[in-house]
């Protein structure tokens, strides 16, 4: 991999400093504590003959980050590089400790799905002051301007999808009756949770200002109706508040849009319990996770959003791979690729606040009962064991 020449002067110049103490082909890392305010470590990212890349998911609680997590692993050792692997349980700082350790281990390059966008603007300082490349995976990383690239699905474009389905199977454009709807939001220290709310939002808004959607709680705002970690719980318990206090014995509610799988689960369980009418309910939903799938079949959700987490490690593994070799890839990495899948280049939308990310979007596919079996069954996503249970195949 090649690093510039300014910088393995730099780091010439500290490796004399260090002479004394260290063996030249060692990783320079100081003896003294690390600490975020004053990092002392210096560049452990020269030429070594070892390829380092680090890999932060936000938690191991959600099916999708385990897939992700181990699909680039895979991907990345398949290249030849080492994988240093961490999960952050839902927890700002672990992840910034997670980070800066892997720093300090020696990462070239880091892809990073942040728990809080915008909380990790001094360890992406830190890592680019010794040169380490930084992907920004399916999480925009928010509030700095060292973000190499940013791959994802498109995540506006998943909120729309819910809010077309919730459009077509309540027969919005053809009805005068008004219909309920709740929204249950994702997690706000989350970029994508905006993007998921303004697509469906933008989508629904000629319904809602003609009042054929109408949110008898009132909680229709991005905050007042976002869930803080994507919990199912915490979705379950607001639900529930609302139902017992807006939907009595024979005030219809027809649909709950949530932004996601987990808060889809919590939004079922509070139908299931607290809800007084027996009219179905549609539940939208997005990750196409094993439970959810349950549910679409047994038909207490409506649909998801499925994202092929395969396809997005791909894709960040060829950019991670271009990256190494010092490229700064374009569309050129599309079409010099002989991916059998839909990416763009988007170099507009994706402000992080400090700068334009260019980003490599994927496309999101809505799920239903309807293609459950050609869209996740017969490309062998999931199977079924003898038992009829489902599993994931890849
Ligand atoms: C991801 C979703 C996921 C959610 C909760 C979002 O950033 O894009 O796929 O369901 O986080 O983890």
């Amino acid at each position: 991999m090649k690093r510039y020449i300014a910088l393995l002067l730099t780091i010439a110049l500290f490796s004399v400093c260090l002479y004394a103490c260290q063996k030249p082909q060692e990783k320079t890392v100081t003896e003294a504590p690390v600490t975020m305010d004053m990092p002392e470590i210096v560049d452990t990212h020269s030429d070594d003959g070892r390829t380092v890349v680090g890999i932060s998911m936000p938690d191991r609680l959600l099916e999708r980050w385990n897939k992700d997590g181990s699909y680039l692993r895979a991907q990345f050792e398949k290249r030849g590089c080492e994988v240093l692997l961490r999960y952050a349980n839902n927890l700002i700082d672990t992840q910034a400790d997670d980070i800066m350790d892997m720093i300090r281990e020696g990462a070239d390059l880091l892809v990073i799905a942040a728990v809080d966008g915008a909380a990790l603007t001094e360890v992406l300082n830190i890592a680019k002051s010794v040169n380490v490349a930084v992907i920004a995976y399916d999480r925009l990383l928010m509030d700095s301007d060292v973000v190499d690239y940013y791959v994802s699905f498109d995540n506006y474009k998943v909120g729309v999808l819910q809010a077309q389905y919730i459009i077509r199977i309540l027969g919005l454009a053809n009805t005068e009756t008004p219909k309920n709807i709740e929204l249950v939001t994702g997690d706000p220290v989350d970029n994508n949770a905006r993007y998921f709310y303004n697509g469906a939002m933008d989508t629904l808004k000629p319904f809602f200002d003609s009042k054929k959607l109408v949110s008898l709680s009132g909680q229709v705002n991005f905050y007042e109706t976002s869930t803080a970690q994507w919990s199912s719980d915490i979705a379950q318990q607001r639900l529930q508040i609302i139902l017992n206090s807006y939907y009595p014995e024979n005030v219809k509610l027809d649909a709950v849009l949530c932004a996601n799988d987990s808060t889809a689960l919590g939004a079922v369980r509070a139908l299931e319990t607290d809800y007084k009418s027996k009219n179905p309910v549609a539940v939208t939903g997005q990750d196409a996770d094993i439970a959810n799938i349950y549910n679409i079949i047994n038909g207490t959700q409506g649909m998801t959003v499925f994202k092929a987490l395969r396809e997005e490690s791909i894709v960040t593994v060829a950019l991670s791979m271009a990256l190494l070799d010092g490229k700064r890839p374009a569309e050129d990495l599309i079409n010099e690729s002989d991916w059998d899948f839909k990416c763009s280049f988007n170099t507009t939308d994706y402000d992080n606040g400090k700068k334009i990310v260019s980003s490599y979007l994927l496309e999101p596919i809505v799920v239903t009962a309807d293609n459950i079996e050609s869209q996740l069954f017969d490309t062998g996503y999931y199977r079924r064991n003898s038992a009829g249970l489902i599993y994931s195949a890849k």
